[in-house]
């Protein structure tokens, strides 16, 4: 098997210290307290008799593959307990442990297909797969054993934690192969999976190179939902790769839980930071330097040992964020005799902190705050500092936000259709870890939980919720299911406000896709836009993509040229849940067609409420839409004019709303003017 996709194919998590040259240093961090933040954050508590569990059964029934680094089989994470019922009949996978304690009723799989350059089992030797295996569908654990640095007290729990996971192992420490990656999801596929989980990213940007891509559309010709993370290559725009319409692809915010960590100068002003590494209670006042002030670029990102030569023995090191993993600039401060770290966020990422454990007590802190610290201590002869450590804050914490990190739309492999589709938690979510890749082997203590940040953590949510909508509507399929999470999702934060990017600006349809995932209203959409599977091969013809791309998507007979019997759809008429409104330079008018299927009342009646930028105006028919009976298809046609210039109105967003007296049915809408060929 070739590993000529070597370096395309990656696992996203941020930062991660997994790997790092000196073993010994482990950072002891303790983890936050409240570890059951994500699933309250989106609704789902069952003690409370509108979550989502109570109503949707917890994911009973659904199972889950994911196709990742493999999994740890003994943590307390993926034990059966006596609610779990066993697989449903039609499952046809295998379990592929060596060791006696291999798969039961909740980990009813695990495969590997590493081959090269020695056949592999499934066991998790990294720690990725285990961490989103739990996020999507972990059970309940109690008094976590953790690192036994005061998590004690917390209790951690998956999304849909009655669901069943299969482990398809494609990825390892070198890295995922692409052959590997697409027989994996194949065999998901063929074993009867319902929700395929995908948390790697590619470098590869057309879909018919792209083998999850081509996987996850022979899992949508089945009706199976594969939800994918975004990436981590924001915040600039055109950051996503190879994003399919048969996919969800999903862009990372943060939670409303900060673990704080307060910096207090000399003069009395403080700054709220963050960090991982609570050890401390606090480090008091002592001398604060900023090596950067001698120009040197590597003092400034604390790159190394050095410090451009100045002294930093016993002071607190302020650093500029360069992109290095966060342990390693504690690494070098503390190599160099420093006894604490300030990272302050460059202008890029402006807002959006994301700390990691670390050897030093540290504050991550946001740009304009750390202009603020280095002006200080230019101001002053002997700048002082002290860092305080506040535990976890979940009060006056505004979220969702869109993380710097998320990759960002529009994409050339599918200009048009919107990019990413949705948002889910992504920043300081806790998972379940093999213990000995926190802190070595250890065999009275197996299992352990570590807060990651990437748009890895915020896929295994999404395909979490879409566990709960299929075992609360079995005959769904994926683009119902990924339909109703995206026309119900929240455009507004905690504060009721519109959600908002690293730069504290309202963030965008190519940030936020159609907002941030709302379990509660996505079991009950009223509408939604489905797709028949033949649709999406129409779409591929629309393209313009010739006999061999299809053949290589589809697997179809190299020679067979199936668009002469599909057909095809131009891609701003695939029925998508958000719209992309195409003009040129040369037309100002384009039609576009959607249809919805009631999944609400079956007597009901849906008006619209229509907004756009100004320079944009629509003809909608009809205006209103009367259903008598469940699964009855409507259709309507939109014609957008513009009368504004392009340079005014590309990327001007807007959006579409069916509105009942229960439901609101929203689209996100999307002015772009000259779509860039995807052939190009
Ligand atoms: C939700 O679950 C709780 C606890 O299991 C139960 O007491 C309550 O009756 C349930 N509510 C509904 C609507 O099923
Ligand atoms: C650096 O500063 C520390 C603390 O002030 C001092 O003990 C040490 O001698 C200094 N080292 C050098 C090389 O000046
Ligand atoms: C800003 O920080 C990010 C990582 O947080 C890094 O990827 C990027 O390269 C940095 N930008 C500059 C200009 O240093
Ligand atoms: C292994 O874990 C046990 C149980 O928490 C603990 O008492 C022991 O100190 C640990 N051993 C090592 C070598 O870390
Ligand atoms: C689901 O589909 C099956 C088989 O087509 C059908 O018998 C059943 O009534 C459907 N259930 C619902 C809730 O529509
Ligand atoms: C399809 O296009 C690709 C890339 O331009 C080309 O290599 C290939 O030969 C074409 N195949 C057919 C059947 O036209």
């Amino acid at each position: 098997m070739s590993h000529s996709l070597f370096f395309s194919f990656l696992l996203l998590f941020l930062f991660n210290c997994h790997g790092h040259a000196n073993p010994n240093s482990n950072p002891k961090s303790v983890y936050a307290p409240e570890l059951t933040r994500t699933p309250n954050f989106l609704g789902l508590y069952v003690d409370d008799n509108n979550g989502v569990w109570n109503i949707t059964n917890r994911g009973k029934g659904v199972i889950i593959g994911m196709i990742d680094t493999g999994v740890m089989p003994d943590h307390p994470s993926f034990e059966d307990d006596q609610e779990m019922p066993p697989p449903p009949a039609r499952w046809k996978g295998a379990c592929e442990f060596l060791q006696p304690k291999g798969c039961n009723k909740k980990l009813i799989g695990a495969r590997s297909f590493i081959t090269d350059p020695t056949r592999e089992t499934p066991s998790d030797q990294y720690g990725h797969g285990t961490y989103t295996s739990s996020v999507v569908a972990g059970r309940l654990v109690k008094d976590l054993q953790g690192d036994g640095q005061g998590s004690a007290s917390g209790s951690a729990i998956g999304i849909a934690p009655l669901a069943h996971i299969a482990m398809y192992k494609v990825c390892n420490m070198d890295g995922c192969d692409d052959g590997d990656i697409l027989n994996g999801i194949n065999a998901a596929i063929k074993d009867g999976v319902d929700i395929i989980s995908i948390s790697i990213g590619s470098s590869e940007d057309s879909l018919y190179n792209d083998p999850i891509s081509i996987g996850a559309f022979r899992a949508a010709q089945k009706g199976i939902l594969v939800s994918k993370s975004a990436g981590n290559f924001g915040p600039s725009l055109r950051t996503i790769t190879a994003p399919p319409p048969w996919v969800l692809t999903v862009a990372a915010s943060n939670i409303d839980r900060r673990i704080g960590a307060t910096v207090k100068l000399g003069n009395g002003e403080e700054f709220k930071g963050e960090s991982l590494t609570q050890k401390e209670k606090e480090l008091s006042m002592v001398p604060l330097v900023y090596p950067g002030s001698t120009g040197d670029l590597d003092a400034n990102l604390c790159a190394d040992d050095k410090f451009g030569g100045v002294n930093v023995s016993g002071k607190i090191v302020m650093c500029e964020d360069g992109g290095l993993f966060r342990f390693d600039y504690s690494y070098h401060v503390k190599n160099a005799g420093g006894v604490g770290v300030i990272i302050m966020n460059n202008a890029t990422n402006a807002y959006s902190t994301h700390p990691q454990g670390m050897l030093l007590p540290t504050s991550n802190i946001d740009h304009e705050s750390g202009l603020k610290i280095k002006a200080y201590i230019q101001s002053t002869k002997n700048p002082v500092a002290s860092i305080n450590f506040d535990g976890t804050i979940t009060d006056g914490v505004r979220a969702p936000k869109i993380a710097s990190f998320s990759s960002r739309g529009p994409c050339k492999a599918t200009p048009g259709i919107m990019k990413p589709d949705i948002t889910g938690p992504g920043v300081g979510v806790l998972g379940a870890f093999p213990y000995e890749r926190l802190q070595g082997p250890n065999n009275s203590q197996p299992a352990a939980f570590k807060i990651e940040s990437g748009t890895s953590s915020a896929c295994p949510h999404l395909s979490g919720v879409a566990a709960l909508l299929k075992s609360m509507h079995p005959n769904w399929t994926g683009s119902m299911i990924k339909s109703a999470i995206m026309t119900t999702a929240d455009i507004t934060d905690n504060t009721g406000s519109p959600i908002v990017d690293e730069k504290d600006l309202s963030a965008g349809h190519f940030a936020m896709g159609a907002g941030h995932v709302n379990a509660v209203k996505a079991t009950d959409p009223g509408l939604v836009y489905n797709i028949k599977p033949n649709e999406y091969l129409s779409y591929l013809c629309g393209l313009g993509y010739n006999t061999s791309m299809v053949n290589k998507i589809t697997g179809g007979d190299g020679n067979r040229d199936e668009c002469s019997t599909s057909g095809s759809i131009a891609e701003h008429n695939l029925n998508y849940p958000s719209i992309i409104v195409p003009f040129t330079s040369h037309t100002n008018k384009v039609t576009i067609k959607r249809r919805v299927t009631n999944v609400g009342d079956p007597h009901s009646t849906y008006w619209l409420d229509i907004e756009l930028p100004n320079g944009v105006e629509v003809e909608v028919n009809p205006s209103r839409l009367s259903f008598t009976r469940l699964g009855e298809v409507k259709t309507f046609k939109m014609i957008f004019k513009a009368h504004g210039n392009s340079n005014e109105l590309n990327m001007a967003q807007g959006q579409l709303k069916w509105v009942s007296t229960k439901h609101v049915v929203r689209s996100p809408i999307s002015i772009m003017f000259d779509l860039p060929s995807p052939l190009s």
